[in-house]
């Protein structure tokens, strides 16, 4: 039987972060409204202590949604944990999520704290999170660059002080597939307790790796995946939500995971969540992008046409989608542009379809696209009208 894996979106906090995505308190409700229709596990609402602004919208998430946890984000602070339980306290599953950096080059510069203080700061809001909460997520910032033997006694301590999800973050995007299937593998297998807790993995895409190294962590043995919609977040994205649910949808074979989420509300919740952070998509961008199901070149769309398992792995519908779209260009063929013509309710002879389909390609050698509008003029302006 294929096990369950959870999905944990933090679109509205690391996907928030990217320059110029902030989002107003009326628009987070309708990314997290959307995200519950979506059924992701855990919404990640905000860093409460950012500011008054995320503060009262991890709130109204909290208030709002009924059928995900809502998690805040709190450094390992306690007026950050004050913060984070005093925002998320409504919610009907409620959760802290704490961290404190663990390489030794994040120790050094950033927090300027030796191991023993950085274990004894971890350890110490844990439990001080456990007073307010059952659920307490710890995170090991930068964990991929992390000394694994240091991971192993900080996630070994946090899950002995409460900790109910340890979660592994490759905060620059710099690991591996392989390299990050054998570092949860190695936490699995040497941290004592670790079945007292969740393994979560949370990877950036730096080097165009996130997806990839999130679904190794999943078949290394990680049960919640961290992603954002269409991978937003900071500098180069997180692993994209819509990404890791398809591929492990679509390669069960390999996987062998289930997950809870609505993939018809993928597509829905891509577009809302670029149009309100005016993120566009790149038109090849898989699963959401405009190409991710056109196609245009004949041999292609003639196999489409014929049987959509062709060249569609999975259906347009699966996402929210209502159907592939086949474009008329120089590389479409004579199989697709009389599908067009009988769509659009025109039904030539042989001798006026060979007519109009080579003056198709002469337009299509203009233009990049062939729209309707110019078959439409095509076809009246040379008075083989036979529409019915
Ligand atoms: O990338 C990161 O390390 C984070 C943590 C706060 C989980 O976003
Ligand atoms: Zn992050």
């Amino acid at each position: 039987m294929a096990s369950h894996i959870k999905i944990f979106d933090t679109t509205l906090r690391d996907g928030e972060q990217s320059p110029g995505c902030s989002m107003n308190l009326q628009e987070k409700l309708q990314v997290a409204k959307q995200l519950e229709r979506l059924k992701v596990d855990v919404i990640e609402a905000g860093f409460a202590i950012a500011s008054p602004g995320d503060f009262a919208a991890v709130q109204a998430v909290a208030q709002a949604v009924k059928n995900c946890r809502v998690a805040s984000l709190a450094r390992a602070l306690p007026e950050d944990i004050d913060r984070a339980y005093e925002a998320v306290k409504y919610a009907e599953a409620p959760r802290i999520h704490t961290f404190i950096a663990t390489s030794d080059i994040h120790m050094k510069y950033k927090l300027k704290a030796s191991k023993e203080e950085v274990l004894e700061r971890a350890v110490s809001m844990v439990k001080y999170a456990k007073k307010y909460c059952s659920d307490i997520e710890f995170s090991a910032e930068d964990a991929s660059r992390s000394e694994v033997a240091f991971l192993y006694e900080i996630f070994e301590a946090v899950i002995k002080a409460g900790a109910t999800v340890i979660n592994i973050p490759d905060t620059v995007g710099y690991t591996t597939p392989d390299e990050f299937y054998n570092l949860i593998l190695n936490i699995k297998n040497n941290v004592p307790n670790i079945d007292l807790a969740e393994i979560s993995v949370h990877c950036h895409n730096d080097l165009g790796l996130a997806v990839a190294n999130t679904v190794a962590a999943a078949k290394a043995g990680a049960t919640q995946l961290e992603c954002t919609i269409n991978g937003i977040g900071e500098r180069a994205g997180n692993a994209a939500l819509e990404e890791i649910v398809m591929a492990l949808n679509t390669r069960k074979d390999v996987y062998g995971f289930t997950t809870g989420i609505e993939t018809t509300e993928i597509y829905p919740a891509s577009r809302l969540v670029s149009k309100l952070t005016g993120m566009r998509i790149q038109h090849n961008k898989a699963i959401v992008g405009d190409n991710a199901f056109a196609h245009e070149s004949g041999i292609h769309q003639h196999g489409v046409l014929a049987h959509k398992s062709t060249y569609e792995i999975m259906t347009p519908e699966s996402v929210g989608l209502t159907k592939n779209k086949l474009i008329l260009g120089k590389h479409s063929g004579r199989h697709a542009f009389e599908e067009r013509l009988k769509s659009l309710g025109y039904h030539l002879s042989k001798e006026e379809l060979n007519k109009t389909f080579q003056e198709f390609k002469n337009l299509a050698d203009k233009k990049k696209v062939v729209y309707d509008k110019d078959l439409e003029a095509l076809v009246e302006e040379k008075s083989v009208n036979t529409k019915e």
